[in-house]
């Protein structure tokens, strides 16, 4: 099924049987920010905060990875959208089984069609695999540009990694600064126009 409205899409995720973790979820996290931004963010799913508030990457994690993308003048309630590839939270935080992911994440598709951003973030290794190439190696590939479907997609280190291991916090600001390059390179309203 596909929707053409981001409401009906909505209305309709949040009430999604389609797989195990519906019977353990407090919320179904559909995602959070403008719905006309060109920069989207993508992450690998819901954890503990999320679950209970119904919005993504509100943890600890989330915290860390909101100051950083405010370094870049991106802020997620003004010019970025952010989503999960699995709408509800796996127990115990483990990663979301690829059956999950697969069942899921036709809604992650719709809402990427309605939206159409034109840069996509994966945060982290397993939307990184999902969603621009099953061969990628997050630690030698994060801060690349991939061109999939007209659209430019660069995976990133997740920050609950850079939490446990903080060297890795160089390495996200360096992928950053490169979509902040991308941003002023084709995004047209992503960043408000000095004159
Ligand atoms: N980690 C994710 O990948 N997504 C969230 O929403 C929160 C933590």
């Amino acid at each position: 099924m596909k929707y053409s409205s981001w409401e009906e899409l909505k209305e309709n995720c949040l009430k999604c049987t389609k797989c195990l973790l519906c019977e353990t979820r407090t919320n179904v996290v559909f995602g959070a920010g403008n719905i006309k931004a060109e920069v989207m963010f993508i992450g690998e799913g819901p954890g503990e905060r999320e679950d209970i508030l119904a919005s993504p990457f509100v943890g600890k994690s989330g915290k860390l990875l909101e100051s950083m993308l405010l370094d870049i003048d991106l802020d997620r309630n003004k010019n970025i959208y952010i989503a999960n590839i699995v709408k509800c939270r796996p127990p115990q935080n483990r990663d979301p089984l690829p059956e999950e992911q697969e069942l899921c994440i036709d809604w992650l598709r719709n809402q990427v069609a309605l939206l159409k951003p034109k840069i996509i973030v994966a945060v982290g290794r397993i939307a990184a695999m999902k969603i621009i190439d099953p061969s990628i190696k997050i630690t030698k590939d994060h801060g690349i540009f991939y061109k999939k479907k007209k659209i430019w997609m660069m995976p990133t280190i997740h920050p609950a990694s850079i939490l446990r291991n903080p060297s890795q916090k160089s390495l996200v600001a360096e992928d950053l600064l490169n979509l902040k390059e991308k941003i002023l390179e084709i995004c047209t309203h992503t960043y408000p126009k000095i004159s």
